[in-house]
């Protein structure tokens, strides 16, 4: 039986979707045994294909529908995760974590899920300086959750401020402090 940490990871509908690849080969490569699950408006920005490819696992969307044993999937996923961890996390998911929605299969798992969660937002620099998303910040770390800052630069959306994706070694550093009981 692996021993490997199991790592759950969210990704949602934002621009830098794409960079969670790179993020899921870098856990691969510590040989973290990664599962992705994707909101159905990250399927818009990166393909499942991608993430089944490079965690060499299926990857979550859909709530119903799926090829199930007895167990719900994400009850399954839950169980497994030694972290789970959302990046990029959209404005929206970090609103329905902050008020325990759970209308979708990431959503859901995360409220199933009893490992420590790791959130990385991304996002237009007004849409992270609403005060909507500062006071479901503000309730994400009262609540506990480790929280990977946007960094400040050049956004896909063309405007310049805080909102891109923190650097992967973050967001791994982050994962490696949670694994080592430190987080
Ligand atoms: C090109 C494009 C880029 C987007 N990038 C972001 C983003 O970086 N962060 C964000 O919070 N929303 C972003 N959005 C909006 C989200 O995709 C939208 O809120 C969606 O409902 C999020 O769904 P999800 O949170 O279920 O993944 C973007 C939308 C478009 C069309």
């Amino acid at each position: 039986m692996s021993t490997s940490p199991c790592i759950l990871l969210g990704v949602t509908g934002s621009i830098a979707a794409y960079r969670a690849a790179e993020l899921v080969r870098l856990m691969f490569t510590r040989d973290w045994d990664v599962h992705v699950l994707m909101t159905r408006w990250a399927t818009e920005f990166v393909g499942k294909l991608t993430f089944q490819t490079l965690s060499r696992h299926p990857v979550g969307v859909e709530m119903f529908g799926g090829d199930v044993d007895w167990r719900p999937e994400h009850i399954e996923a839950a169980d497994r995760a030694d972290a789970m961890v959302i990046a990029p996390c959209t404005a929206n998911v970090m609103a329905k974590l902050a008020h325990g929605l759970a209308d979708d299969l990431l959503t859901s798992t995360v409220l199933a899920c009893q490992a420590p969660l790791i959130v990385a937002p991304a996002m237009n620099v007004h849409m992270w300086d609403h005060p909507a998303t500062q006071a479901n910040l503000a309730i994400l770390k009262k609540r506990g959750v480790q929280i990977v800052e946007p960094a400040v630069g050049d956004l896909a959306c063309g405007y310049e401020g805080k909102g891109r994706l923190a650097p992967l070694e973050q967001i791994l550093a982050a994962v490696d402090a949670v694994l080592a009981g430190k987080g």
